[in-house]
């Protein structure tokens, strides 16, 4: 029979009933009186179980001097009303039983706290400190609410490639994807000729669902596409991942406006839900991570965000007074230091930037009429900047292949993209989320290889 999970005994538990648990020690006290203290998590909250075995319990004898740290066992026992503060109820053992021992010795996790940097080290142990299980929780807390909010809706789910042949983004960040020998090709210092390749053609791991999802907008109305995306760009930030998760809601018939207004119900739901469906874990980040995480969460749950074209912002950015490392100039992008500070000096809420200059962002974005801005959209939260980046997309045939050659696109490579506007073309909009950057929000992790199990980065491709 499976074992009874922590979290439902510490709220449901009711004196006297028979219960199993398994789990792995956090730590274990030994009392004069000849029994033990074990504090037992599963990994299924934040909170132990606080199990007291007597000298008497079978198994004792026998193995509590292995019960440390680190250490799998099994437990049956009675749940009983506990005197000690902190708990509501606790575990009497009647029988113990060691899984896996933890020699104590070499056990990478002992009490005191550890920095993010070396548990990034031990990222296949990390998940058993208070930390990680609750950033595990919240992520996986934020993922349901994801599909909540579009299944809701009537959204589609569609799973797009993920190796594909286009470049959605255009910015040439791309993993190829190849089968050729590397090595034999170098020593014959040969041209290499992608036809031999499996594919017949150069193909890489893809950067965004987006085209696809345009397809299937275009077919079956609103969708969504929920999955791992990859860029190889080389930035060592608090911000940027090689191999992230993208979500991206595709719909037809949105203009910009209808867009933005979806971006911003779509962070408020997600927000909500998940400090509804994970208050301790909340509470934990509030007091150990970021004294004012939940007041920012709170704060963009209860208020309009600020809707601002990115020439106006430059004219604040300009104005602020502020020293900036890098330049502001309308033209060019934001960087996180003026995203920061439009978010968190001068609005102190989130801001939806909207009409950038064509020169900075993809061809598949719809130009505006002043020929020099197209209808994009950013929206950025304090602390994190960018979390959302999205567009209404260029419907016109005769402009998007304008720009396809503007941007060094060969309009042929993208033939089925322009069909969906040869046949029954629609205004349509979309825009992708990061979930590790939500993550990042939500939690108050300052570093965003803390928020997904495994990071990819450049040079690191461990566990
Ligand atoms: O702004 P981006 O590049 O937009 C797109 O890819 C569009 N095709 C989305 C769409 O319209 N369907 O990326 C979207 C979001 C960013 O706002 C950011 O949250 C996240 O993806 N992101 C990254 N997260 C972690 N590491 C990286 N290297 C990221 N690059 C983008
Ligand atoms: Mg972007």
């Amino acid at each position: 029979m499976a074992p009874a999970r922590i979290t439902r005994l510490l709220k449901e538990g009711q004196s006297g009933d028979q219960v199993e648990v398994r789990g792995w020690v956090r730590t274990r006290r030994d009392s004069k009186q000849g029994f033990s203290f074990i504090e037992l998590n599963d990994g299924s909250c934040m909170a132990n179980l606080q199990v007291v075995v007597d000298a008497n319990v079978e198994g004792y004898e026998s193995t509590i001097k292995d019960v440390s740290t680190g250490a799998s066992v099994a437990v049956t026992g009675k749940l009983n009303e506990s005197p000690g503060k902190g708990q509501r109820i606790e575990l009497h053992a009647d029988s113990l039983k060691l899984l896996g021992t933890a020699d104590a010795q070499n056990y990478p996790l002992q009490k005191k706290r550890h920095s993010f940097e070396f548990l990034r080290e031990i990222a296949h142990l990390r998940p058993r400190t208070n930390t990680f299980g609750a950033i595990a929780r919240v992520r996986n807390a934020i993922s349901s609410a994801i599909h909540n909010f579009f299944q809701e809706r009537g959204f589609l789910y569609i799973q797009t490639p993920i190796i594909t042949t286009s470049d959605c983004e255009g910015a040439g960040e791309l993993f190829q994807v190849t089968t050729l020998d590397l090595v034999r090709l170098a020593k014959l210092q040969t041209e290499i000729d992608f036809t031999q390749d499996f594919f017949g053609k150069p193909a890489s791991l893809t950067v965004s669902g987006q085209l696809e999802a345009e397809i299937y907008a275009t077919s079956v109305g609103d969708c969504y596409t929920f999955g791992p995306t990859f860029r190889a760009e080389n930035s060592n930030t608090t911000r940027h991942l090689a191999e992230f998760w993208m979500v991206e809601p595709e719909m037809p018939f949105y203009e910009l406006n209808d867009n933005m207004a979806l971006a911003e119900e779509f962070i408020r739901y997600v927000i909500r839900q998940v400090l509804e469906t994970c208050p301790e874990d909340m509470e934990f980040f509030n007091l150990r991570i970021d004294k004012t995480v939940l007041e920012t969460l709170n704060n963009i749950t209860e208020n309009d965000f600020i809707r601002l074209p990115y020439t106006e912002a430059i004219t604040i950015l300009e104005g602020s007074g502020q020293e900036f490392e890098y330049p502001v100039e309308w033209g060019r992008d934001l960087q996180s230091e003026h995203e920061r500070f439009l978010t968190e000096t001068h609005f102190k809420q989130p801001v939806i930037l909207y009409d950038y200059p064509r020169t900075i962002k993809p061809f598949y974005m719809r130009c505006n009429d002043d020929d020099k801005t197209v209808r994009a959209m950013d929206v950025l939260v304090p602390r994190v900047g960018e979390i959302i980046g999205g567009s209404q997309r260029e419907e016109r045939l005769d402009v998007l292949t304008d720009r396809m050659t503007e941007c060094q696109l060969d309009p042929d490579d993208y033939w089925w993209y322009l069909d969906l506007r040869r046949y029954g073309t629609v205004p349509h909009s979309g825009f992708g989320l990061g979930l590790e950057r939500l993550v990042q929000l939500v939690t108050g992790m300052t570093n965003i290889r803390d928020c997904i199990p495994f990071p990819r980065t450049p040079k690191n491709a461990e566990f």
